[in-house]
């Protein structure tokens, strides 16, 4: 899985699984465009020898203007996510427009202003994360994060077949549950409801049948194959590693 003299885009690189792609791909000899909305993670990354920019995928403007100033890229990397906890009775308008904004227009943003580039270069790879809470499974109070999700899989299945004749290829990823800050952050969020920290990591366990988490490594290694040339025949997909809940 070799990725030598391969210009890779990245959001939300800055920690999770976005940074274990930066660092397993820089590893592999890729050239590596790592952003984030935060600076901290950006900067051991640079340390690394990743190209590195504040990013905030939200905006269409900053990301013209990135592509733009970066030579054309070989592969592309749409990390950034945000879960929002609750029913549709409990998600806001507000909540439910930020979901769509973050999980999917951020890739709508990227995508089109990577693909021309992508088409110079004579093709490439993108990547959406995705997530088994999509049309893949429902799980308790995931009802705007699923919803946007699942759009996530419409896209790509959209962008690998107009695109397929450029040579550019187009999946999805749908993890179970990794664990990376934000999900710390969800479980420190369940504490006064359920009574302790382990209480809560007890209740994102239970949903794994392997008894444990995944970690960052375990997404970002598939992430690795699809972006190199081992993955050429991979397209249209969303990939399921999920630590064995929809076995
Ligand atoms: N962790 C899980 O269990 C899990 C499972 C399935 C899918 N996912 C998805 O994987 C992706 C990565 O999640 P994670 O848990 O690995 O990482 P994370 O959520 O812990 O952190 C990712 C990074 O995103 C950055 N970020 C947040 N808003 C941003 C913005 N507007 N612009 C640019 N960067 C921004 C943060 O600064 C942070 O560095 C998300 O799309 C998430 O929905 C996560």
């Amino acid at each position: 899985m070799d990725l030598t003299g391969k210009k890779i885009f990245i959001s939300a690189a800055g920690a999770g699984m976005g940074y274990s792609v930066a660092k397993l791909a820089l590893n592999a000899g890729a050239k590596v465009y790592a952003t984030d909305l935060e600076p901290a993670g950006l900067e051991k990354l640079s340390a690394l020898g990743a190209e590195t920019k504040t990013l905030d995928i939200t905006k269409d403007d900053l990301i013209q203007d990135y592509f733009f100033k970066t030579p054309d890229f070989d592969g592309i990397v749409n990390m950034a996510g945000w879960v929002h906890h609750g029913t549709i009775l409990d998600v806001n308008e507000t909540d439910w427009r930020n979901s769509f904004l973050i999980n999917l227009d951020s890739m709508y943003f990227v995508i089109k202003a990577a693909i021309p580039g992508l088409q110079r270069n004579g093709g490439g790879s993108i990547i959406n994360m995705a997530s088994l809470a999509s049309s893949v499974k429902g799980f308790p109070f995931r009802a705007a994060y699923s919803t946007s999700k699942a759009a996530v899989i419409g896209l790509t299945k959209s962008v690998a077949v107009d695109f397929m004749s450029d040579g550019i290829r187009c999946n999805a990823i749908c993890p179970g549950t990794i664990e990376t800050p934000s999900l710390h952050e969800r479980m420190n969020s369940m504490v006064e409801k359920l009574g302790s920290k382990k209480a809560a990591t007890d209740w994102f366990v239970s949903r794994q049948p392997m008894g444990r988490l995944g970690q960052p490594d375990e997404i970002a290694s598939l992430i690795i194959y699809l972006l190199s040339d081992a993955g050429s025949y991979a397209t249209g997909q969303p990939f399921i590693v999920d630590g064995g809940t929809i076995a």
